[in-house]
């Protein structure tokens, strides 16, 4: 495995396996698959609520709890001070850990603030060994970064060959954060799979298209997370440490950007709105 460096010294490792939108009733089957296969890195959320399952995959694994880097994220629900310390530490007993590797801010709407400050005081009191935010875009990044009391160690966004995100990553460089990706194959949607760019970058290699944005991932310097509940197409995406993309497929794969997100930008009024909306639909089930 291979691993990236956080500003606080810590280090991730460069690919996961997510867990998003894996029922409960196949979560603790996959999270012990991706674990068998080699994953070091377990990409979870309150919102999921397949945390306990997670809690389970890694009691059942046999791994050390410090050989498995663990993260997980804090709902918009229980953003403020208190409520975002409370949820943590509702999130730790389910996942049967002492501590999470990683705690992001899923959202960057409401009182993002207080739950950042309770997040730094929770990594002070080690219960926590790297904070983060999620779906911050530049100018909400620059903002934690210079008020939110510490520079984030992480900012998950979504990054995939069709939303290459370029001024993000490179104002999170400028401000020492990593980026992590969610969403690298755009949940299997545009058909990126059948790109006739990245067919052809993989036909070149002997390849998958899977395989070769995860690699165009790691040679940009971005951490990411993917998540299938196949067992072949797990291993199949963990195997892209032993090729590498050349500075034109570099440069091929890049010339794809739509500018697009896959879902939505969070930028907008609408996307205010919705997030509003999920805190309603979800409430009691997080
Ligand atoms: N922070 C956030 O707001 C946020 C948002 C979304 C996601 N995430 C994180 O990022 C992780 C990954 O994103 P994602 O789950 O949305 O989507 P993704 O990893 O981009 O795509 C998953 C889709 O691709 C398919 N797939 C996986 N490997 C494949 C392969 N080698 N060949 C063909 N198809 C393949 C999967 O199907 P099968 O399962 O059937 O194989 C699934 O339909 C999530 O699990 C979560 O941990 C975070």
């Amino acid at each position: 495995m291979e691993y990236f460096k956080l500003n606080n010294g810590e280090r991730m490792p460069a690919i996961g396996f997510g867990v998003y939108q894996i029922p409960k009733e196949a979560a603790v089957q996959a999270v012990l698959d991706a674990l068998e296969i080699g994953y070091r890195k377990i990409d979870t959320a309150q919102s999921y609520r397949n945390e306990e399952e997670v809690g389970e995959a890694l009691a059942r694994s046999g791994l050390r709890r410090g050989e498995v880097y663990v993260t997980t994220k804090v709902w918009i629900e229980f953003y403020g001070y208190d409520s975002a310390k409370e949820s943590v530490m509702r999130s730790l007993d389910r996942l049967r850990t002492d501590y999470a590797d990683l705690v992001l801010l899923h959202q960057p709407f409401g009182d993002y603030y207080g739950a950042y400050r309770a997040l730094i005081d929770l990594q002070r009191e080690g219960l926590v060994r790297s904070v983060g935010v999620s779906n911050f875009y530049p100018d909400r990044l620059s903002d934690i970064a210079a008020f939110g009391g510490e520079v984030p160690q992480v900012n998950q966004i979504e990054i995939n060959p069709f939303f290459t995100q370029k001024e993000a990553v490179d104002n999170m460089r400028r401000e020492g954060v990593l980026a992590e990706s969610w969403g690298p194959f755009r949940e299997g949607k545009d058909g990126i799979f059948t790109d006739p760019t990245l067919t052809d970058i993989a036909r070149r290699h002997g390849r998958s298209v899977a395989q070769v944005i995860l690699r165009w991932l790691y040679q940009l310097g971005i951490s990411s997370n993917c998540k299938s509940v196949r067992r072949e197409r797990m291993k199949e995406n963990f195997s892209v440490f032993d090729f590498a993309l050349t500075e034109e497929d570099m440069a091929r794969v890049a010339a794809l950007d739509t500018g697009r997100s896959l879902f939505l930008d969070h930028r907008t009024p609408e996307a205010v709105a919705l997030f509003k909306s999920f805190i309603e639909s979800r409430r009691g089930k997080v």
